[in-house]
């Protein structure tokens, strides 16, 4: 990939999650809206990043109207991790999807470890299994939380630049793998929280709970409270696996909904625990 292939990559992605989150809605749910020009930028920012970073993870296919297939992945010390993987609307199904995922892969080639997010799409699904993930459903609290409901917390406080060394102990000892460079991705529209005891921190955006990491369950439910407390009325909390019950004790104390929704895809680890991951920086 090449800078100069961002915004057709980028339109690419859009169109088939668009298609695929068509596809596999509930019934009963909102249209899928359109990427807004502050996520598609969002997007370009981050692959950007991505190309400086890791860019021999980051590839395109070619065919005559351009690019048709997009796999972006990074490396973070053990940890080989897929942020973005789709082939242009239209040219699924014909194995542009296994050339962009096997040069993206041979790229994390002496990682022990890897993780992705996946869409419902049964051809991902089917990619992914080949490629030896195993393949983790995943629940999505959203909703009101009950304000009621919400515990007094102790202990936390606002991180900062010197809380970075424990957090990426902490990464690795989570994931195989510091969040490095991704802290800027993170960071933008988002509030840091960590624990005084550096057990646990946290990334919530208004409205959407990107990050929880914690070594103590507690923690890590404390964390979880915080980012309801802090967030708007409606709220997301996705990307919890089956591995992370204390999120589903704490979202159902709060009285959101809960659903299905989407995989956790790991490689050479367990789903990581406690552990709520970013959909693309996981
Ligand atoms: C996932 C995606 C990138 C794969 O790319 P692709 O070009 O379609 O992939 P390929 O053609 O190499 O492989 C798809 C596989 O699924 C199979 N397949 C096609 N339709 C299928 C279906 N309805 N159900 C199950 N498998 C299906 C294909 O036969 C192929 O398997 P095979 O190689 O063993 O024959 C692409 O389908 C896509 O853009 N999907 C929408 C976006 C998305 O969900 N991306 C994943 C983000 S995590």
């Amino acid at each position: 990939m090449r800078h100069e292939d961002l915004v057709a990559a980028e339109e690419v992605c859009d169109t088939a999650l668009d298609d695929v989150a068509a596809a596999t809605s509930f019934r009963g749910d909102p249209e899928p809206a359109q990427r807004s020009a502050e996520r598609k930028n969002r997007w370009i920012q981050r692959t950007r990043a991505f190309l400086e970073s890791d860019p021999g993870g980051c590839w395109v296919a070619e065919g005559d109207v351009g690019v048709v297939g997009v796999a972006t992945a990074v490396v973070r010390e053990r940890l080989w991790i897929l942020a973005a993987y789709a082939t242009r609307r239209g040219a699924q199904g014909r194995g542009i999807g296994k050339l962009v995922l096997d040069a993206a892969e041979s790229y994390g080639a002496d990682c022990d470890r890897a993780l992705l997010a996946s869409t419902n799409d049964p051809r991902a699904l089917r990619r992914y299994h080949l490629s030896g993930f195993d393949l983790h459903p995943q629940f999505e609290f959203g909703g009101c939380p009950d304000r009621s409901a919400l515990p007094a917390v102790r202990g936390l406080r606002d991180g900062a630049a010197e809380d970075r060394e424990w957090i990426d102990d902490l990464d690795r000892s989570l994931r195989g793998g510091a969040h490095g460079p991704d802290h800027a991705l993170l960071a933008p529209g988002a509030r840091l929280v960590v624990a005084d005891d550096r057990t646990g921190y946290a990334y919530v955006s208004p409205g959407y709970v990107k990050v929880v990491a914690a070594s103590r369950v507690a923690t890590a439910k404390s964390l979880l409270w915080e980012c309801l407390a802090s967030s708007s009325d409606d709220v997301r909390i996705p990307n919890i696996t089956s591995s992370n019950r204390w999120a589903i004790d704490v979202g159902m104390q709060a009285r959101l909904s809960l659903r299905t929704q989407n995989y956790l895809a790991v490689r050479g680890m367990a789903p990581p625990a406690p552990y709520i991951h970013d959909t693309a920086l996981l």
